[in-house]
Order: structure tokens, then C-alpha cells, then sequence
């Protein structure tokens, strides 16, 4: 896919933006901080409903503005849709399909598929957990969008059953040590826990098993993608690591596993039974100890982790190629997402630009953001916009301000 046309009003420094662009190559380039990223960025949320810089909307929204826009024309095998979002400070954000209203803004996922491979992905490798369960939830619902709905509904319940256990922490203490008879409240809330346990499985197993069904697609596109960056490294693997420990059949989480109808209902029986052997100990905790969100992925260089034992380029390499991955997957899927590469190869050595680079010309569309044109392989620059900001009286202002010709038609 590719997109064919972007407009952008008050989202962060550009008050209004509109650009026609085409598949290939297209490169961003000027000086920093002078909003080539917010372009990407843009895209980006347009893609996942989340930008990869900050996890609030409010920074989106150019400053003294109360409203940001963002919209973009997505040419899919020769179908094009055209989806925009409304983001609204203090109000709920709006989107449009072909400017029909949706119920929510997340009808618009799948529509335009992005990979966006920022500096900040190095937290993929050295970060917290929470940041490749993001990758991971990214990817999943940029390929199957109604889990988005089923990740919604998960945390929603989360969020619930962690006030219950906070709530009605001294309450259930009291009922779970037993010593005589627990009391009326202690009951209570217990009856209300095992109802929340039940809505958590059942939406914890369905985002487990959708987890788990990515990360054994994903994982030799990782193994190939590591093996291209990096030849002479030992091979990058990848598991799914998940808090049920042991009430997981160690199968689930070997990449080489087949899902099997029936998993889903496995997974919930088996998350059940995790709730139950957890139980005591989240009452004296008063948190959700079990489920997708204290899971993680793991991240292997030969036999160590990658985490903490990684070189510097080695991280650069498997963060790299946990993207390309994500590229090649959904790619394998049926349609070309839109890479996006955020000033990226000046951070590169030769032969990992030259890899870059190669993956970059097979794909439908790429958009590149650099500081100097020199920092982007020749054969990549091919439709340049460069970007600057000015200030006006209605602040610091990006713009487009020049273009040249499309070097390979011409
Ligand atoms: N909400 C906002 N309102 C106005 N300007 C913003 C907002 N958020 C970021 N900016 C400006 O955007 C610029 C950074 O843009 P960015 O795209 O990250 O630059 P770069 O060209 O280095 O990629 C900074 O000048 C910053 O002040
Ligand atoms: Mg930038």
C-alpha cells in the first residue's frame, strides 16, 4: 500500500500540511527540530492510534490549538480509502472512513499499515517489558484489528479487578488467612473477584493466544532479518514469555508450535487455574499478578539475553530487526505496509545501511526523515522535500520548502 495524500492541521509544529506523495522513496530532510518526525509521527497515529514519542495525545496538539488533525489517503491493490482523525483536547477524538463517522476511532486500524523504525526503538532491546508488549500489541492489531477491541476489553477488566484487589484488599486478607469465619464484606468481595477472574481469562486468553500466534509467524522473519544486518553475530531468537509460568505447557511458548483450534479455551482453563494458585498472594500484593500484561518477549543472542548483554550495535541490529520483521509478516500477509525510517542511518555502519537500504527499495512505499541528504544511500533519494520551521506570530511554524524532481523518473 502507499500513501497518496496527507494533510495535516495543528498537529504539533505544522499548522497546515499538505502533501501528495507517491509510492517509492520519499525523503525528509532538515535541519533538527524542525519537524520532519512529527510528519512520520502523524502517520504513525493515524496507524496504531498512538505515536511512538509519548503516550498522551496532548503533546499532538499544536500548542495554543485546542484541536489537531491528521488524515491521509491509503492506496491498497488499487483501493483507496481515505481516513482522518479529529484529536480533541479534553473530548474524545473522532475518525472518518471515507469522511463517513465512525463509532470509534479504532474502526480506522488496519487501514493504513505503517513500520516505523525510530531511535527510540532501542528500548525495544534495553527497556522495560511494557515497551515489546507494545510492539508486539502494535503489530497484532495492525494485522488482525479486532483485537483491538479484544485488548480494550482486557485492559478495561484489568483496570477493574486491580481496584477490587486494592479496594477490598483488607477485607479479602482477613476472609483469605481463614481463622474463623470471614466476614460478610470478605465474602462479598471474594464472590466479586471470581467474576472479575473469570472476565479476565477469558479476554486475557484470547489476547494471549493472539500473542502467541504472532510470535511464532514473527519468529524466523526475525531470525532472517538478524542474520542479514548482522552475518557475523551469533543468531537473534525470539520467545514469548508468559506470567502463567508453569500452568503453561512449555509447547505454547516454543516458536516452532502450530496453534490448534482449542487453544483459546486451553489458555482460559489454564489462566484460571494460575488465578487460583496466585490467589493469596495478589490479595497480600492488592495487584493483578497473572495475565498478558506482565508478560514479556524475549530477546536471545545465541544462548544470553539480549538484554543487558548486547553490544551497542548488536542491540541496534535486533531492535532493526524486530521491525523488518514486523515488515516481512505483514508484507507476507498480502500487502506492502509503509516503512518509515526516522533518521536512522546515520546511526548505522556501512554494511547495515547497505542491508537497510536494500529492504527499502523492494517496498512500496518508504519515507525516510534525515538531517542532510548525505545521510540517506543515494540509490534511497530519489523524491526530497526539505522541511524548516519559522516563526510567525502564530508561533514556531513547520513548512515545506523546497521539492525536487523525482530523480529516477527523470
Ligand atoms: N504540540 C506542539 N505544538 C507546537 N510545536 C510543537 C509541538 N510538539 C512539538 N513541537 C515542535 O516540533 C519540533 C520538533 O519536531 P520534530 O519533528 O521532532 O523535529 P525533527 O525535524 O528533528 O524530526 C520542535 O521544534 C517542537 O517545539
Ligand atoms: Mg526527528
Amino acid at each position: 500500500m502507499f500513501v497518496r495524500a496527507l494533510s495535516l492541521r495543528d498537529f504539533r509544529s505544522w499548522d497546515a500540511l499538505g502533501l501528495e506523495l507517491r509510492p517509492g522513496c520519499t525523503v525528509f530532510v532538515g535541519p533538527n527540530g524542525h519537524g520532519k518526525t512529527n510528519v512520520l509521527e502523524a502517520l504513525g497515529y493515524l496507524s496504531t492510534l498512538s505515536s511512538h514519542r509519548v503516550s498522551s495525545d496532548a503533546p499532538l496538539i499544536r500548542s495554543g490549538t485546542g484541536q489537531a488533525f491528521a488524515g491521509a489517503t491509503v492506496v491498497n491493490t488499487g483501493r483507496e480509502l481515505t481516513v482522518d482523525l479529529e484529536l480533541n483536547e479534553g473530548k474524545s477524538n473522532r475518525a472518518r472512513i471515507n469522511q463517513s463517522p465512525t463509532r470509534r476511532p479504532r474502526e480506522i486500524l488496519g487501514i493504513l499499515q505503517t513500520v516505523l523504525f525510530a531511535p527510540e526503538d532501542l528500548s525495544l532491546v534495553r527497556g522495560d517489558p511494557g515497551d515489546r508488549r507494545r510492539y508486539l500489541d502494535e503489530l497484532l492489531t495492525s494485522r488482525i484489528p479486532r483485537m483491538a477491541a479484544v485488548r480494550a476489553d482486557y485492559d478495561r477488566v484489568l483496570r477493574q479487578r486491580s481496584a477490587l484487589l486494592k479496594t477490598a484488599g483488607g477485607a479479602l486478607r482477613r476472609t483469605s488467612r481463614g481463622g474463623g469465619r470471614p466476614s460478610e464484606d470478605g465474602a462479598s468481595a471474594l464472590a466479586t473477584l471470581e467474576v472479575w477472574d473469570g472476565h479476565l481469562a477469558a479476554h486475557g486468553a484470547q489476547l494471549l493466544a493472539g500473542r502467541l500466534d504472532l510470535v511464532h509467524d514473527l519468529a524466523p522473519h526475525l531470525a532472517e532479518s538478524y542474520q542479514s544486518l548482522a552475518p557475523e553475530s551469533r543468531p537473534a531468537s525470539i520467545r514469548y514469555r508468559s506470567s502463567l509460568g508453569s500452568s503453561l505447557p512449555p509447547e505454547f511458548t516454543e516458536p516452532a508450535r502450530v496453534p490448534e483450534a482449542g487453544d483459546i479455551a486451553f489458555l482460559e482453563e489454564r489462566f484460571l487455574h494460575e488465578l487460583s494458585v496466585m490467589r493469596s498472594k495478589e490479595i497480600e500484593r492488592g495487584v493483578c499478578l497473572v495475565g498478558p500484561h506482565r508478560d514479556d518477549l524475549e530477546l536471545q543472542l545465541g544462548d544470553t539475553p539480549a538484554k543487558g548483554f548486547a553490544s551497542h550495535g548488536e542491540s541496534w541490529s535486533f531492535a532493526l530487526s524486530l521491525r523488518l520483521a514486523g515488515f516481512a509478516l505483514l508484507r507476507s500477509d498480502g500487502s506492502d505496509p509503509v516503512l518509515m525510517l526516522d533518521d536512522v542511518f546515520a546511526e548505522l555502519d556501512r554494511r547495515r545501511r547497505r542491508a537497510l537500504a536494500k529492504v527499502a527499495l523492494d517496498a512500496e512505499q518508504v519515507l525516510i526523515t534525515a538531517a542532510v541528504p548525505e545521510d540517506v544511500p543515494e540509490e534511497l533519494d530519489a523524491v526530497r522535500f526539505g522541511v524548516e520551521a519559522h516563526d510567525t506570530d502564530r508561533g514556531r511554524i513547520s513548512r515545506i520548502v523546497e521539492e525536487t524532481e523525482d530523480r529516477r523518473d527523470g
